[in-house]
């Protein structure tokens, strides 16, 4: 358990169209679109209400990614961990636009903009079958493992739970892994966002109402190796990758590391079941072109 991060809080993306946008991740995606600011669009799951994904308009790009503190002391002990880690951050945690928190922005050491926000606003809203959580993991392309490996362990305290020979796992809750990063190295592009459902079924309709609306399913169903977590990814509006995952393994600090030589499925295979096919060329493409832009620390 990571005693200073509970998991993923936002993804802030711009988005050239972001009416269609915006109407997507409503109307078809499930989720619960938030009172704010003209212009832009703020967006809950059925786990609090605070914004998991917010739509800006500009380049199509992923803007921010932001975790959920535990509580202002944590942040104020990340504050000081990132500045010795010599990494860029704010001057100091002040509050946030999205009106249910204190934090601050920093940058990975690829250059990524990171935020961290402490304070979820009103209590978890319950489970609501059909209405999507919340993220439940970035997964990240980048161009040096062990320096993201690094800052994953020593600056913000999450574990490494389990390593493939192209992806790591990092842990921080209950959730088998809140991020992964790709050990083959690319440019620091984003492979997807993965937003979780409540259940199997959730998730299998969810799959049925992607394809009536026109989005195939560009690799799944099928059953990941790490986390156990049952997937459908989809190019979404604007080429951004998403995942749409259920049945996330959930642990504790009892679990094993399994490394490289430990995970692999049978030739032919890329999951547990062996139902699906391979990724399609246009998922493969997505999931090493979305890029991060750099922007102003607030
Ligand atoms: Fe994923």
């Amino acid at each position: 358990m990571n005693p200073l991060i509970s998991g993923i809080r936002t993804a802030e993306i711009g988005a050239t169209q972001l009416p269609m946008v915006a109407r997507f991740y409503e109307e078809v995606w499930s989720l619960r679109r938030l009172p704010g600011p003209e212009g832009m669009a703020h967006f809950a799951g059925t786990a609090g209400d605070y914004p998991i994904l917010t739509v800006v308009p500009g380049g199509t790009a992923m803007r921010r990614l932001t975790w959920n503190v535990r509580n202002e002391a944590a942040l104020v002990e990340l504050h000081g961990r990132i500045r010795a880690a010599g990494l860029p951050v704010s001057a100091t945690p002040r509050a946030f636009d999205d009106g249910a928190g204190t934090g601050f922005d920093s940058r990975d050491p690829e250059g990524r903009t990171v935020s961290f926000i402490a304070g979820n606003g009103a209590p978890p809203a319950p489970v609501v079958k059909d209405r999507m959580t919340k993220v439940t993991h970035f997964n990240l392309n980048c161009g040096n493992y062990e320096a993201m490996r690094s800052y994953m362990q020593d600056v913000l305290g999450f574990r490494v739970v389990d390593e493939t020979k192209t992806n790591g796992f990092f842990n921080c809750d209950i959730d088998h892994h809140a991020l992964v990063i790709g050990r083959v190295p690319m440019a620091p592009t984003l492979n997807h966002i993965a937003f979780e459902m409540p259940d199997l079924d959730s998730m299998m309709r969810m799959c049925g109402t992607m394809r009536e609306n026109g989005y195939a399913i560009e690799w799944g169903v099928g059953r990941h190796g790490p986390g156990d977590n049952v997937f459908a990814y989809f190019a979404g509006p604007e080429e951004m990758p998403i995942e749409c995952t259920a049945e996330v393994l959930q642990i504790d600090g009892n679990y094993a590391y399994r490394g490289p030589e430990e995970w692999g499925f049978p030739p032919g295979r890329s999951d547990q079941w062996g139902v699906t096919d391979a990724p399609s060329p246009r998922i493969k493409r997505i999931q090493k072109q979305f890029p991060f832009i750099e922007l102003p620390l607030r």
